[in-house]
């Protein structure tokens, strides 16, 4: 969809600086945009993930938490990206469809196509125009911030699963280059930043 930006990567490797960078780019460019991320304030859509979260639904099933995810993207699409879009905006995403590919698809194991079939329902013809994967693996994203807490966090979840949501991203790059574009996350944030600017200028977006 045509000014539809979206940002993907693994935790930690710098989406939310990246999304704020930008925003301070558009700011002083004076550019009509919007930044969301779900569920994007959305009332109904905070309520679905208030389920996905609640640590008393510890029984909930694989496709049960992606259909509830991929319900929250719905009424966020709804209420907040399309209506940005339709009046023109440029809407940019702090994670989409392809997180759901990465962890509920590929680390989760539901499968490529059962993701295909629920992002088909859930959001139809409002696929990004461009997705912007800030690649860095993730040791490295954990790594390069040396923090206990973090590490703490990886060492929670898993890093076996950290590193096959990464390799379900890299799949993606490889399934959809022309709009799944890798963007190397492993320099600075300026220098990320760049890279950013670089490919939204090469696509006629900013
Ligand atoms: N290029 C960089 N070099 C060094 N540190 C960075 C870089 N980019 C981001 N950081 C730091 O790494 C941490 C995580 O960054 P950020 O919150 O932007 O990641 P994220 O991808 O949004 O993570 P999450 O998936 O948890 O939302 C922050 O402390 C941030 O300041
Ligand atoms: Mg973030």
């Amino acid at each position: 969809m045509k000014g539809f930006v979206t940002f993907e990567g693994c935790e930690g490797v710098g989406k939310s600086t990246q999304i704020r960078l930008l925003r301070e780019y558009l700011e002083g460019e004076k550019k009509d945009f919007v930044l969301t991320r779900e569920p994007g304030g959305s009332r109904l859509a905070e309520k679905i993930r208030a389920v996905i979260l609640d640590a008393g639904n510890a029984e909930m099933c694989d496709p049960c938490e992606a259909l509830l995810y991929a319900a929250a993207r719905a009424q966020h699409l709804h209420e907040i990206i399309i209506p940005a879009l339709k009046a023109g905006k440029l809407v940019i995403c702090d994670r989409y469809t392809d997180s759901t590919y990465a962890y509920q698809g590929f680390a989760k194991g539901l499968g490529r196509a059962w993701i295909d079939e629920l992002n088909r329902l859930s959001v139809g013809e409002y696929t990004p125009e461009l997705t912007i994967f800030l690649d860095l693996d993730p040791t490295s994203a954990f790594a390069r911030k040396g923090g206990r807490d973090e590490g703490d966090r990886l060492e929670m979840l898993g890093a076996d699963f950290h590193k096959k949501v990464y390799q379900g991203y890299l799949l993606l790059a490889e399934r959809d280059p022309e709009r799944f574009v890798r963007v190397d996350a492993s320099g600075s944030k300026q220098q990320t930043h760049e890279k950013v600017l670089t490919l939204l200028r090469a696509r006629g977006l900013i």
